[in-house]
């Protein structure tokens, strides 16, 4: 219901503080499969002070378009790209639809019937993109480690093919695709090839100077096009912020439509949204210059070390098992006898915010700054409880 009279503020925040009781904090450190954390607080302070500025009309926020340009240059030195094109997002989803409509239209005058070759351990937003866009998505097989299939992607290429897209950091077991021998089939068949880096754009270019593998997935590697990448997941800034950085000027014009009643730098717009906010992009600009790349080295250092710590825990366990040994800050963790339901179920009821992946059916866990060495513990203490008392089914 919404009342006639206004209440008073002091009220109002009485009464969402009594609402909100029933969310997880990241604090408390249970969400223990979420990409999100809780922001760098530089980033907090800048977005809070910058919540009025729209990024939809950069015409008007001249200061906030040259920030986004920045953020923009940053992201493209991260990834291995002098001068990228492109445009940051409300996040991975809509990096990837945009991707996939720059390829749609690159392609429109050649097929009627556009494809896309989406391997199965990608994230469901590609399928959301492909069904928003009118695209078929042709799946492609996973190998035993769960990583596209190369060679399957090769075999599914078709007339109709516009675009391939593999990942870099899957979301259900943190795998990297074999990016160099799948961009050797697109660049030869001259397909674009879309990088998905939603999570891994701020984890796997810190990864070789950990000495924890050095795995090309960028624009280094020929015959990747676009990269999309999400300051909102491991770049520890404020909801929403992602990235989509294109090699090529041509794929911007396919996704840019003009604004007949804006001016200047507003009157194309590139993204999906219209209004959206450049708190959010101010907030990524200065935390990435606050943290630096060593800054974000030693997050993913910590990251890792309470991963090890976990995947250890795994392996002790009679009843658990991991999919696969963690190559970024992810586990799939397997249960041997007991359904992974029945555990999830056990663990919510003590606080656990808990979430399952289908391929393979795992428990999932991200370890991300807020699942401290402690909160890590603690978590696996109940885990070893609750999987070992459940009588299998
Ligand atoms: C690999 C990957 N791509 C895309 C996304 C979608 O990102 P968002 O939720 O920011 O739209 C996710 C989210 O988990 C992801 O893991």
């Amino acid at each position: 219901m919404f009342n006639e009279e206004g209440m008073n503020a002091e009220d109002v925040l009485e009464r969402l503080d009594e609402l909100l009781r029933n969310d997880a904090t990241y604090r408390t450190g249970h969400p223990i499969a979420s990409m999100s954390t809780i922001p760098h607080s530089l980033g907090v302070d800048v977005f809070s002070r910058t919540l009025e500025k729209n990024a939809g009309r950069l015409h008007t926020f001249k200061g906030s378009a040259e920030v986004e340009r920045q953020v923009m240059g940053m992201l493209g030195s991260l990834l291995q790209l002098e001068t990228p094109f492109g445009t940051t997002t409300s996040g991975g989803t809509e990096s990837n639809i945009l991707a996939m409509l720059a390829y749609r239209e690159r392609a429109k005058r050649r097929t009627k019937n556009p494809e896309v070759i989406v391997p199965k351990n990608a994230h469901m937003s590609l399928e959301k993109a492909a069904w928003m866009l009118g695209v078929n998505v042709v799946k492609a097989n996973v190998d035993r480690e769960f990583k596209a299939r190369a060679k399957d992607i090769e075999k599914k290429i078709t007339n109709d093919t516009v675009g391939i897209f593999a990942t870099a950091g899957t979301t259900y077991l943190g795998q990297i695709d074999p990016v160099e021998e799948i961009g050797e089939i697109a660049s030869s068949n001259r397909i674009p090839l879309h990088v998905d880096a939603a999570f891994g754009g701020f984890v796997i270019p810190f990864l070789a100077d950990l000495g924890r593998g050095d795995y090309a997935f960028d624009f280094s590697v020929k015959g990747v096009t676009s990269i999309s990448t999400d300051p909102h997941k491991m770049g520890l800034a404020p909801i929403p912020s992602g990235a989509l950085l294109f090699n090529k000027a041509s794929f911007m014009k396919n996704i840019t439509r003009k604004v007949p009643y804006l001016r200047g730098a507003s009157a194309n717009q590139s993204s999906v949204l219209g209004t959206r906010p450049a708190a959010s992009i101010l907030a990524t600009w200065a935390i990435m210059n606050h943290l630096g790349r060593e800054g974000y080295r030693q997050v993913v250092a910590g990251c890792m070390q309470v991963t090890d710590m976990l995947a250890e825990r795994v392996m002790k366990n009679p009843m658990l098992d991991l999919a696969i040994k963690p190559v970024m800050n992810i586990l799939g963790i397997k249960s041997r006898e007991v359904p992974l339901e029945t555990i999830v179920e056990k663990m919510e009821a003590r606080g656990w915010r808990m979430a399952t992946s289908p391929l393979p059916p795992t428990l999932r866990l991200v370890v991300m700054p807020h699942v401290t060495e402690g909160t890590a513990n603690a978590f696996f203490n109940v885990l070893d409880e609750v999987s070992t008392t459940i009588p299998p089914d």
